[in-house]
């Protein structure tokens, strides 16, 4: 089917993906996370299970999406569009191929949607992802959606774009293992359909270049938007119901949530929810010896090598580091970027390295703000005094920011983390949430 005709039907595609919905078991993703004890390193260290996965196929949530959305910024949609690789429906097409077919791997087994599956919100529903012969990496997949608008690519923003991005997971032993781009290259230049729409969309034979602009055009096609929020804002009162209004105050107030998880500080913004900045929040710090870490790093970080920096990322401890590899600032140790909110629900478990399996639990983390032994924590984070209720009514918020394609699977997947959260609550210390700010220690000299 031609794209130019997939946006026509884009009204009979919503018809159909409530439909493919409702048969998409997110039990089973929950089945997949980390118990409460596991951690990415015990993973890592278990024997590699090299059972074959089938890679993800394109069902209707994989389709380009409609530009017809309640909440979608039409003119960032057009400005993230760059003048050298301009939107063309064969282009997406032949990208949208590509982001499904294993053969873009050493061994044939993984694909781009084997860790960004659009029936999983464009993620795994892994604490960290699994590559070729089950090998484990350090960090969580996220998702695809809304990634055209990211400032930076990566939990570092090691890289700016959507092409530069593409190239690295094939050539990490990692994930897609191939040894070059040339061997990617030869594996797509074998199959003649390849080889005719190449020419047909670029004009010349299969290269690397191209094959990864084809790639970020898809992925230019995945805005997700309309959701009940974006409703809401457009003034319709009944969109969202209370708990989740309380959420939106609590989110802009007490919470102090829109300090990161807005455009400004100021503003009540509802675009992206991310600052397009980097910031320690106290994620996995205390599993590492940071500064032990951060001295190992900087001859790497030295030598200025793109894909052994990404080696670092994805398969070693040094991943804890996070901006520190990219920037080598001291104040940038264990600093990730604000993720975008938008469809967090359905894109568990949470944070850089997968550590938080509820959105209950990364409220607690927040709740207690997190001070000891980590010098780097941003000046931000600090005990919020939250209440059970005030908990409820942010992850009500959170909710909210679903889009419609994954509404029924949001559903589910709330009564499950619900569910869960009525018996664990890991991460919850109401006595450091109720009181005063913990002393951040001094980073440790030279
Ligand atoms: C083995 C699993 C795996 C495969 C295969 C994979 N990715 Fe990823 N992807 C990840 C992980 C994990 C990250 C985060 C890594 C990091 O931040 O260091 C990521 C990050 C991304 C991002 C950045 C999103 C953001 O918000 O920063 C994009 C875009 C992306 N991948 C697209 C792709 C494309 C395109 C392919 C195929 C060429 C691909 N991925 C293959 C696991 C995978
Ligand atoms: C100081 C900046 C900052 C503040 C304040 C902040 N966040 Fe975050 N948030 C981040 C960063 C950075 C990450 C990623 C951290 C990581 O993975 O190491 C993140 C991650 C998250 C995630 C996980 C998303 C995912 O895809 O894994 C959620 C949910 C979230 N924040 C919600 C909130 C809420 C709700 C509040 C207010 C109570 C809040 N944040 C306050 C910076 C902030």
């Amino acid at each position: 089917m031609a794209p130019g005709k997939r946006r026509r039907l884009c009204v009979g595609l919503f018809v159909a993906i409530t439909a493919a919905a409702v048969s998409f078991g997110l039990e089973a993703a929950g089945k997949q996370t980390r118990s409460e004890t596991g951690t990415a390193t015990d993973e890592a260290a278990r024997p590699a299970t090299a059972r074959p996965r089938p890679i993800p196929e394109a069902g209707p949530l994989a389709e380009p999406k409609s530009l017809d959305q309640a909440g979608l910024p039409a003119e960032a949609t057009r400005q993230a569009i760059p003048p050298d690789n301009p939107q063309t429906p064969d282009k997406i097409a032949l990208g949208q191929k590509l982001f499904f077919d294993g053969r873009l791997s050493a061994d044939g087994s993984v694909a781009c949607s084997t860790c960004h599956d659009p029936a999983r919100a464009f993620t795994d529903g892994k604490p960290t992802s699994m590559g070729i012969d089950g090998r484990l990496g350090q960090r969580n997949a996220p998702t695809v959606l809304n990634a055209l608008y990211n400032q930076t690519q990566f939990w570092d923003g090691r890289v700016k774009t959507l092409e530069e991005q593409a190239a690295l997971p094939i050539v990490n032993p990692t994930e897609m293992g191939q040894p070059s781009m040339d061997a990617a290259v030869a594996r797509i230049t074998a199959v003649k359909e390849y080889q005719q729409t190449f020419q047909e969309v670029f004009g010349r034979p299969p290269n690397s270049a191209d094959l990864v602009r084809a790639i970020a055009s898809y992925e230019r096609t995945q805005g997700s938007f309309d959701s009940p929020f974006d409703h809401f804002i457009a003034g319709d009162q009944n969109a969202i119901d209370d708990s989740a209004k309380r959420g939106w105050e609590l989110f802009n107030t007490q919470g102090g949530c829109n300090k990161c998880h807005a455009l400004t500080e100021e503003k009540r913004d509802v675009t992206t929810f991310t600052d397009n900045d980097f910031h320690n929040i106290g994620i996995g710090i205390i599993r590492h010896n940071v500064v032990a870490l951060a001295r190992q790093a900087e001859q790497l970080i030295n030598s200025g090598d793109a894909k052994a920096i990404d080696h670092a990322a994805i398969q070693t401890d040094m991943s804890a580091l996070g901006r520190f590899l990219i920037t080598k600032q001291e104040a940038d140790i264990g600093a990730f970027k604000t993720p975008d909110l938008r469809n967090v629900l359905v894109t568990g478990p949470y944070f850089h390295d997968g550590s938080q399996e509820t959105l209950w639990d990364v409220m607690d983390h927040y709740n207690k703000g997190d001070g000891l032994h980590n010098p780097y924590l941003d000046q931000d984070i600090q005990p919020l005094a939250l209440t059970e209720q005030d908990i409820d009514d942010l992850v009500a918020f959170l909710a909210s920011l679903t889009s419609t394609d994954y509404k029924e699977q949001g559903a589910k997947e709330l009564a499950r983390q619900r569910d869960i959260s009525l018996t664990q609550r890991p991460q919850r210390d109401t006595a450091r949430a109720f009181g005063p700010k913990p002393p951040r220690p001094e980073p440790p000299g030279p």
